[in-house]
């Protein structure tokens, strides 16, 4: 572990709060339209999507895909790679892709791309934080948690060099 405690930018109970919000909305939203599919982008949507898949009533599925960018930090050449697909046929099927965080764009547009072409019935995004300065391609997305400034971030998921993923709130670090 890292000496350094990362500064607070959202405390623990915000994002409690703000998870409960997002899941009564989507439970809204599927309502009667069969089982849901979860796709958690590995590996910083892992706690997203576990504490968001508990809050939720209707039926749902969890799959999770892996991809990595080539730029050093995050997907800046916009060059994605797919690590590891999901394991379900989503021909037919209500997607929601799950993911930490939207800097770029690139990852999220690149998997939008991806999936489509299998034909879903739907395909939905949930994004817990959004860098808004620094989006460079538009992505739609359909939930959201929270905008932030153009900072690291690390916990709840997120990581800076595989280290803070485990804090239970999202903060700010100086690399
Ligand atoms: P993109 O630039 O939107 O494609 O995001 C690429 C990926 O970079 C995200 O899915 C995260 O895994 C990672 N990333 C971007 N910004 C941060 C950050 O502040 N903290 C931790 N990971 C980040
Ligand atoms: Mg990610």
């Amino acid at each position: 572990m890292s000496p350094v405690k990362p500064e607070t930018l959202i405390s623990e109970d915000a994002i409690k709060k703000r998870i409960k919000e997002i899941s009564a909305q989507i439970n809204q939203d599927f309502a009667g339209k069969g089982t849901l599919v979860l796709v958690g982008v590995l590996k910083g949507a892992f706690i997203f999507l576990a504490d968001l898949s508990r809050e939720l009533s209707i039926p749902h599925s969890i799959e999770f895909i892996a991809v990595s960018s080539y730029g050093k930090h995050g997907a800046d050449s916009g060059a994605v790679r797919l690590l590891m697909d999901v394991r379900e046929d989503i021909e037919g099927r209500h997607v929601l892709v799950v993911e930490d965080i939207l800097d770029t764009g690139y990852t999220l547009d690149y998997l939008i791309s991806l999936l489509r072409a299998r034909n879903p019935a739907s395909l939905s995004t949930c994004v817990l934080v959004r860098k808004t300065e620094r989006v460079q391609v538009e992505v739609k997305i359909d939930y959201l948690g929270f905008d932030i400034p153009d900072v690291w971030v690390v916990g709840y998921g997120l990581d800076y060099a595989e280290q803070h993923r485990t804090l239970p709130y999202i903060g700010v670090v100086n690399p």
